[in-house]
């Protein structure tokens, strides 16, 4: 529908030519983005910075920077684009044709600069749609011909960005399963530097999809020039930095063009996946912020809508249980209060039982055994508790030893003449071939027809790949990598037409699948198996330079040897779920959940939705501490952990941020265990619990300290009447 509008309006708005003399500005309430052309007529970015005062002063600006640099004619650093001709010339000369600027709404605009060849039938489109209000840039290429037969594109960016600062640093996020986005700060020296992924399947493993760029010196959460980026991509991306000789830093993102030639059809048009980007001149917060209200507002679906708290059965029971043990774990549910419980891995394949990750995978079919009564006595089950049934799938992968291997060995990613490669005894379906396109959206498709009470999916995919060869593409085999991610989307829009609400969760053995690609199909994510708490606040502090908090899934488990308070405060900074058995907590345990719920429930608009602010980083002390403050700055929620704290007796308050100077407001733990004291170690007010905004900014908050071991708080914070 978002797309329908916006089709509607371009149509209404577009063909506002520019003379080619001015610049073309792409504003937004704080950046600006400028191009002209040169006296060859080849697009320059003359600037990428503050929003001037007076955009007359844009007139003024000068660089020689080639906006988009295709390859094989006077450049001599990394290209955005190259293609090979029919006549084998491996040529691109793009000069400005045109530039049309079309107004989505008061918020949003496109504009569209078109480039031409000017001897080979080749057009380039460079788009730039701007978020005013969210200080977001989003960008994409799309290129056509009409040569007679296919060219070949070897490079393929999305965006090509050029700074002139006088150092460059880049904060990365690298990791590994259970590991995932370990953040690294680096500063940029001349030559390449590449972070990119060759998963096929997924954009982050090794490499996160998303980085910070600081201009000059290292910025910080309230200080400096930093831009945020990612790339809208489910497949292998590439980022690229050079320093040129002339301290110019070309920043190129993208798709990964490894092993990735694409025979482009005359008349098709090949459009890059979009690169995201925000500019702050305020520190990492604010680049924070930008994106949060971008992503809810209109990348992620149903972004600003509701979420359900969940219990989940993974690590309570793996793949030991059946239908009676489900159903008791359905009272934990129940007695706990949380939306919906969620069947995970397990539940399919008779031929080959899924009793392990050996065998079933691809036999969407109820076990026989484990659920005599089906799907529909559990979904029955569990309304009968007042709560939700949802169910876990993994369609894009095939066991060798199930049915759906035996029966179409021509749908799976492998190579002639070689021995199969497995990754947790798993191979890849060929996404690229709508074959198989049509059976992954079968698989949900039946089952919600079948079941239409079923009130969530989490949808998994446990492997990259490895020895891929497709059947289906014969010699256009370097389509694979892009073609299984469409094939992916393919999936999901015909999905979304069907079932637009169902929330989905995106999956990817841990947090393989995080990118606003696909989240624009799903409503949440999984970030990492690891939820071990002392882990995961290093894990969930990075997903929020990116993600808002209603989109990181964080589970209580029994992992780790934290407390259940600390595990609850953990997972209380995002989308709080369960995955444990809740018959064996103590009653005391069960009613401090309870309780942690309730106060959920009451507080999780503020966690959502309200401005989040990092305030001390575990990278930094043996502490981490954030907040978030909603909009009327009338509610807030602060979240304190301590660390390893014993040698270093941290005792200084933590300044809040966000509040409003003038008013005053009550600060009152919540998540209180029975029987422990509550309230500030040292209160500056004593048993006073009240301050002006002023003082919670200027002088701070005292927090209780731990004891050697790890502790946490968490603090309701309300504005008085
Ligand atoms: C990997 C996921 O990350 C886990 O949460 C779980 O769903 C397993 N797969 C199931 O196989």
């Amino acid at each position: 529908m978002k797309r329908l509008l916006y089709l509607f309006v371009l149509i209404l708005f577009c063909g506002s030519l520019f003379a080619q003399e001015s610049p073309i500005i792409i504003e937004t309430q704080n950046t600006a983005l400028v191009y002209k052309t040169d006296r060859q007529n080849k697009l320059v970015q003359v600037y990428f910075g503050q929003k001037l005062n007076d955009a007359e002063e844009y007139n003024k600006l000068f660089s020689m920077n080639e906006a988009y640099v295709p390859a094989g004619m006077d450049n001599l650093h990394e290209p955005a684009l190259r293609i090979l001709h029919n006549d084998g010339n491996p040529s691109l000369s793009l000069k400005f044709d045109g530039v049309e600027i079309s107004k989505v709404d008061e918020n949003v605009s496109v504009t569209q600069i078109i480039l031409k060849d000017d001897v080979y039938p080749v057009d380039v489109k460079l788009f730039f749609k701007a978020f005013k209000n969210e200080d977001v840039i989003e960008t994409w290429t799309e290129i056509q011909h009409n040569e007679k037969k296919p060219v070949v594109l070897t490079h393929f960016a999305s965006s090509m960005l050029q700074f002139d600062k006088r150092d460059y640093w880049l904060t990365q996020f690298h990791g590994d399963w259970n590991k995932e986005m370990l953040m690294q700060e680096s500063q940029l020296t001349s030559g390449i530097k590449v972070i990119d992924s060759k998963l096929g399947t997924r954009a982050n493993k090794f490499q996160a999809p998303m980085f910070f760029l600081s201009m000059n010196e290292p910025s910080t959460e309230t200080e400096g020039e930093v831009v945020a980026a990612t790339l809208a991509w489910t497949g292998n991306f590439k980022f690229s930095f050079e320093i040129t000789p002339t301290n110019t830093l070309r920043v190129i993102s993208g798709m990964n063009p490894y092993a990735s030639e694409y025979h482009l059809k005359p008349n098709d048009v090949f459009k890059t996946p979009e690169f995201i980007y925000t500019y702050s001149f305020n520190g990492k917060g604010q680049a924070s912020r930008n994106l949060h209200k971008w992503a809810q507002k209109y990348q992620v679906l149903d972004g600003e809508g509701e979420r359900l708290t969940l219990l989940n059965n993974w690590e309570a029971t793996y793949f030991d249980f059946n239908e009676d043990r489900l159903v008791e774990l359905f009272d934990g549910a129940q007695k706990l209060g949380v939306d919906l419980f969620l069947l995970d891995d397990g539940w399919f394949a008779n031929k080959y039982p899924r009793n392990s990750d050996r065998a079933g995978l691809g036999d969407w079919q109820e076990n026989k055994e484990k659920l005599p009564h089906r799907i529909g006595y559990l979904v029955e089950q569990a309304e009968k508790k007042g709560i939700r049934f949802g169910i876990w799938i993994e369609p894009e992968m095939v066991n060798p030893k199930s049915e759906l291997y035996e029966n179409h060995p021509d749908w799976i990613l492998k190579l002639p003449n070689r021995p199969e490669h497995y990754s947790r005894n798993q191979l890849v379906l060929d996404m690229a071939n709508p074959e198989v396109q049509t059976f992954v959206f079968d698989v949900v498709d039946q089952m919600l027809t079948k079941h239409p009470e079923i009130g969530f999916i989490k949808w998994d995919c446990n492997r990259e790949m490895t020895n891929e060869y497709s059947q289906y593409l014969g010699e256009n085999q370097s389509h694979i990598y892009i073609d299984y991610v469409k094939g992916f989307y393919k999936v999901m829009e015909d999905l979304r037409e069907k079932y637009p609400e169902l929330p989905i969760m995106l999956c990817s053995g841990g947090g393989g699948r995080t990118d606003y690609g696909a989240m624009k199909y799903f409503t949440e994510f999984w970030p990492s198996d690891n939820t071990d708490a002392y882990d995961r606040i290093f894990i969930q502090w990075a997903y929020s330079y990116f993600f808002p908090a209603n989109t990181i899934c964080n589970h209580i488990t029994s992992m780790g040897d934290q407390s259940l308070k600390f595990r609850t405060d953990v997972a209380m900074m995002d989308k709080m779920g369960y995955d444990i058995r809740v018959e064996e907590f103590t009653e005391e345990e069960l009613a401090f959940s309870q309780q942690a719920l309730k106060d959920y429930d009451r507080l999780k608009d503020v966690i959502w939705f309200g401005d989040m602010y990092r305030l001390i980083s575990p990278y930094e002390e043996s502490r981490a501490a954030l907040m978030y403050v909603n909009e009327s700055k009338e509610k807030a929620v602060f979240f304190c952990f301590d660390i390893y704290t014993y040698r270093e007796n941290i005792t200084n308050p933590v300044k809040f941020q966000g509040l409003d100077p003038d008013k005053k407001y009550e600060v009152k733990e919540i998540n209180v265990q029975q029987g422990r004291r509550f309230g500030p170690f040292m209160g500056p007010g004593g048993d006073n619990n009240v301050f002006s905004g002023d003082y919670l900014m200027k002088v701070g908050y005292n927090v209780r300290g731990g004891r050697g071991d790890m502790s946490s708080h968490v603090y309701e914070i309300s504005v008085l009447e």
